[in-house]
């Protein structure tokens, strides 16, 4: 009786809080758990043009707006456009509007008042936040099915917390998946792979995961290992395990087509790929040549795709990373056929200045061609739908399909399992690796500035690749980035072929790169606890400094520094030749200057502006009042690290 009140009043105090409006015929997406009652009219504080499909809201001097996970620019969005519609590209510069997530819950905060808005619509969503008009947010869903929801509370981590209920409890990997993890797209056989864990093991390096790319597969075929490179693949994997060290194998969402290979024959017989109108299944290209996609969104289709994951899991596999769900499209066959007949019409035609770039354009163009998205269906809810209506759906359910198999299949195991493209609701099965950024040390920063907006959308389990994807790093970039890596969850070191290689024994400062490493193993009982306390109450592992500190305007504009779980604030430095920075400390806070975790500087500084010292192979923490800081003594495996023998770090409240 007691419980059933509470849950009423609970449930009353929800609905006060969320407020939902509905627009056109809504797809079920699966992002929110909560039921909500719809309320007639027009979201509160908007204002709604009918004729465009257009939600606009009145920026106020001071707003500040927040959130929309992984996208380019500050944590505060204010100044750009944004728009959700998953997209495979690597070049994330800031002119960027879509990256390949969509992630559609925003907070606005004057610093009074505040509200959310979380935008559940599949399809592609433009948000401009006061880039056309600077005083004014506008959400445009190309399709206006839509549930919009208007979130209210006092203050922004209570709004958060809000959302999280309507969205659901985030994805909580295994303990070991908070250790270090190696990767490179390049290790073609199992001796490539021992080689890499006797480089870290020579060392002493702790390191928890090696990730195996595309080339384990045979010619990049989903749930097939090459029998030549990995020979008798269970007892390597079980040879690994004996190391302390985990294999994390690709998966792509494009099957090959190719006769007599299982999963294809199968997808195909049962009809569980994407077709075209004229009932066709889609031909497009990805990393195996010619594909198709299963379709997630149909209910057989997905139990059946996530099934195909026990191959791997009875073969001793507990994670894994989806890829290319976006999903990525090289090209289409479809496509290719109409790029050759206007080739030919330009051959014949004398090419004037303009008409050499209209065919530029036909020919550069062709990978991820928006026309494609709209040659191919879903069965979703057992109704027809074409894809660019439910785009940003198909990475969540290829992931969802995962991680549901794995439920059905090894109950007793816990998998890792994150994904590159997502969705709002994603965050209930895996997390989210942000995909081919570069060896840019302004792709550091961007990894500082995306984990609020992740944290927010219940990303809990997200990170960066550390040292960046594409392009050649250097030691400094590899060093800074690793001192701010150990703090992000997922925190794997990953690049592309051919570029330069970048596991931390090929530097030249080896000690100092071991030192890093054993710091995040010494603070894994701390950032496992946060972790879990975020998970557990809808909070943010990391979060602006805005949100803990709202009556101190100067925490408004602070965009590279944040606060990760309770007790600390981290300063990472993040420019080229820089032997320190500025930290601005809205109160006094005991500086830890790490050099490794048991050789520390411990300074109190009063609140207000600092020059820091922060050489290469230092790493600034800064502990707030009344807290302490739990370290380990690391092991080179998080599993042997004993939880109960800490050291702890105090700050007493002054
Ligand atoms: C994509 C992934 C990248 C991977 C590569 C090859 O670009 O984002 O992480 O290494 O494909 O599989």
């Amino acid at each position: 009786m007691y419980q059933k009140y509470i849950k009423e009043s609970e449930q009353s105090r929800l609905s006060m809080m969320i407020k939902k409006y509905v627009f056109g015929n809504p797809y079920e997406t699966g992002a929110t758990v909560l039921p909500v009652e719809p309320a007639g009219g027009i979201p509160e504080r908007f204002r709604f043009a009918a004729e465009t499909g257009t939600f606009s809201y009145t920026l106020k001097e001071k707003d500040l707006v927040f959130g929309l996970g992984e996208t380019v620019r500050g944590i505060n969005k204010r100044g750009w456009i944004y728009v959700s519609n998953n997209a495979d590209d690597p070049e994330h510069n800031e002119n960027r509007i879509s990256l390949y997530a969509s992630q559609n819950f925003l907070l606005v905060d004057d610093g009074t008042e505040c509200f959310g808005v979380f935008v559940d619509n599949p399809g592609s969503v433009t948000f401009d936040i006061g880039y056309t008009d600077p005083d004014v947010l506008s959400i445009h869903p190309e399709y206006n099915d839509t549930s919009f929801y208007v979130i209210e509370g006092e203050t922004p981590a209570g709004i958060v917390g809000t959302f999280r209920e309507l969205i659901g409890k985030s994805y909580v990997p295994p303990v070991w998946a908070f250790g270090y993890g190696q990767s490179r797209w390049g290790y073609k056989t199992a001796e490539d792979i021992r080689e890499v864990a006797a480089g870290y093991k020579a060392l002493g390096i702790p390191l928890d995961m090696i990730y195996m790319d595309i080339d384990y597969m045979q010619d990049f075929k989903d749930f097939t290992v090459n029998p030549e490179r990995f020979p008798e693949f269970a007892d390597f994997v079980r040879e690994m395990k004996a190391e302390g060290i985990r294999l994390i194998p690709i998966i792509d969402a494009g099957v090959k087509m190719e006769t007599g290979y299982d999963v294809y024959e199968e997808g195909k017989a049962k009809g569980y790929f994407c077709k075209k109108e004229n009932g066709e299944d889609l031909v497009a290209a990805v990393w195996p040549g010619k594909v198709h996609f299963p379709d997630f969104l149909n209910r057989e289709a997905s139990d059946w795709f996530g099934d195909q994951y026990q191959v791997l899991t009875d073969a001793g596999i507990e994670g894994f990373w989806n890829d290319m769900n976006e999903p990525a499209i090289f090209y289409t066959e479809d496509h290719l056929k109409e790029v050759f007949a206007q080739i030919k019409e330009f051959e014949q035609k004398e090419l004037d200045i303009w008409g050499f770039f209209e065919f530029k354009d036909v020919v550069g163009s062709i990978a991820n061609h928006p026309e494609d998205y709209r040659r191919f269906y879903h069965k979703f809810h057992g109704q027809k739908v074409r894809h660019d209506k439910v785009h940003n759906l198909y990475g969540f359910y290829m992931t969802k399909s995962a991680a549901e198999s794995f439920a059905r299949n090894c109950p007793e195991k816990k998998i890792l399992l994150f994904s590159r493209a997502s969705y709002t609701g994603m965050h209930r099965y895996g997390g989210v690796w942000t995909g081919d950024n570069c060896s840019r040390w302004s792709h550091l920063l961007m990894n500082i500035q995306m984990m609020p907006g992740l944290n927010m959308n219940g990303f809990l389990y997200s990170g960066a690749d550390i040292g960046g994807f594409g392009g050649n790093t250097t030691e400094d970039l590899m060093l800074r980035w690793v001192a701010f890596g150990i703090f992000t969850p997922l925190f794997r070191n990953h690049s592309a072929l051919g570029t330069r290689e970048q596991e931390l024994y090929r530097f030249e400062r080896k000690e100092d790169f071991k030192h890093l490493i054993e710091l995040r193993y010494a603070l894994i009982p701390y950032i496992y606890r946060e972790f879990l306390k975020a998970a557990e109450t809808n909070g943010m592992y990391m979060m602006p400094l805005w949100f803990a500190y709202r009556e101190d305007e100067r925490c408004r504009e602070v965009e590279d520094q944040l606060l990760v779980g309770d007790a600390l604030m981290i300063a990472p430095v993040y420019e080229q030749n820089k032997t320190g920075r500025y930290v601005y400390l809205p109160e006094s806070m005991r500086m830890l200057r790490f050099r490794a975790y048991n050789d520390y500087d411990s300074e109190v500084l009063p609140a207000g502006d600092h020059y820091v010292k922060a050489a290469l192979n230092e790493v600034l923490v800064f502990l707030r009042p009344g807290c302490e800081l739990p370290l380990a003594t690391p092991a080179r495996h998080v599993e042997q690290i004993d939880e109960k023998q800490l050291t702890r770090i105090i700050f007493a409240k002054p």
